[in-house]
């Protein structure tokens, strides 16, 4: 019994290659709230720290309690085949056998291991998701949050925050069915693609081309510094067409790629891939979302991460924008739910 209702306060924090992207939610009771958003550009990698700060700082976010994400290549992420066993036993058999789907020592990674449905798996057997991360860059980052005066209260990944970021905006706007959506967030120097029926992740893959590579592209056209390119990406102008045209085969890579996860996922699932929901900095330049309906002959657009959600301060509803680029920060700040 609670005699009053204390509010509680817990910060995601995306900290990505390029910037940190801070947004705090608020619980009360059952009622959910964005009380804080705030990102920063992280301007060399030993200013992370300090870009953390200023995110949190621009944001007025008092709140310690955060949790936050590791991604790239020391986080592998597997769905394996197994024998059909207890929850209780999983935990131990996945131990056993991680060398098998692991290229690090099995000794310096921590495992995480959840069974998934049982859709495709053959009678007997069952399919468990494995996350393997590399402890050392699990500490390393925890170290770089209580180096700023942060509490984490979990370290999630990247492309799971995704897709909790848009279960809770599902369950905001009352979406309630088992379409299957794909999600992909451009970012810098990684696109993060989760394929969902509903509310379940499916499918989840990391690819590492994304912004930094539409740079280049450009860089390369124009014979510019990747530097100024940076700064045409946020204001174009003029130059918007060709920089579309130096960037399509790239985008054209990246659909590629997804495509085989959408062959991947249809051939196990039997469903098809309706849509395409993108978000990340890179998904907002402008014409990215009709380059890639192209690429994929499916509808593929931007996606609002605080759409439905209360917003706890009034001035929070006038920053304008779509704010795609807060999606993993929002599914990170959504554990709120289970604290
Ligand atoms: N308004 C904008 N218009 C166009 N491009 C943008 C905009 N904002 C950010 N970008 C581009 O998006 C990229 C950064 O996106 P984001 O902040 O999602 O990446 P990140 O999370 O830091 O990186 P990663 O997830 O790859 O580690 C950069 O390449 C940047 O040029
Ligand atoms: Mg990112």
């Amino acid at each position: 019994m609670a005699l009053f209702s204390r509010r509680k306060s817990v910060v995601g924090l995306d900290i990505g290659s390029s910037s940190v992207k801070a947004v705090e939610l608020s619980r009360s009771g059952q009622s959910l709230s964005i009380t804080a958003m705030g990102t920063a550009t992280i301007e060399t990698p030993e200013a992370v720290g300090a870009a953390i700060q200023e995110a949190l700082r621009e944001a007025g976010i008092r709140t310690r309690r955060c949790v936050s994400a590791v991604s790239g290549r020391s986080v592998i992420i597997r769905q394996v085949p197994m024998v059909k066993m207890a929850q209780s036993e999983l935990k131990q058999a996945v131990e056993y056998e991680a060398d098998k789907y692991i290229p690090f020592d099995v000794s310096e990674v921590q495992l995480d291991a959840q069974p998934l449905g049982d859709q495709g798996s053959d009678e007997g057997q069952m399919r468990v998701l494995l996350v393997a991360a590399k402890r050392s860059l699990i500490e390393e980052h925890v170290a770089l949050l209580q180096s700023v005066g942060l509490h984490p209260l979990a370290v999630d990944v990247d492309v799971f925050a995704l897709g909790n970021a848009f279960e809770l905006r599902n369950l905001a706007l009352g979406i309630d069915d088992q379409e299957v959506r794909t999600l992909v967030d451009i970012g810098a120097s990684k696109t993060n693609i989760n394929i969902m029926r509903g509310n379940t992740s499916c499918f989840q893959r990391e690819i590492y081309v994304a912004g930094n590579d539409l740079t280049e592209a450009v860089a390369k056209r124009f014979g510019e510094d990747p530097r100024d390119v940076e700064k045409m990406k946020l204001d174009p102008g003029g130059a918007l067409e060709s920089m579309q045209d130096a960037m399509l085969p790239v985008l054209e890579d990246i659909g590629s790629e997804i495509r085989l996860s959408f062959d991947y996922f249809e051939n196990q699932y039997d469903q098809t891939v309706k849509e395409v929901y993108l978000s990340g900095g890179t998904a907002s330049f402008p014409g990215v979302d009709t380059m890639l309906t192209q690429v994929f002959g499916l509808p593929a657009r931007l996606w609002d991460p605080t759409e439905g959600l209360l917003m706890g301060r009034q001035e929070l509803a006038g920053l304008g924008g779509s704010n795609s680029g807060l999606a993993v920060a929002m599914g990170l700040a959504s554990r709120i739910r289970s604290v």
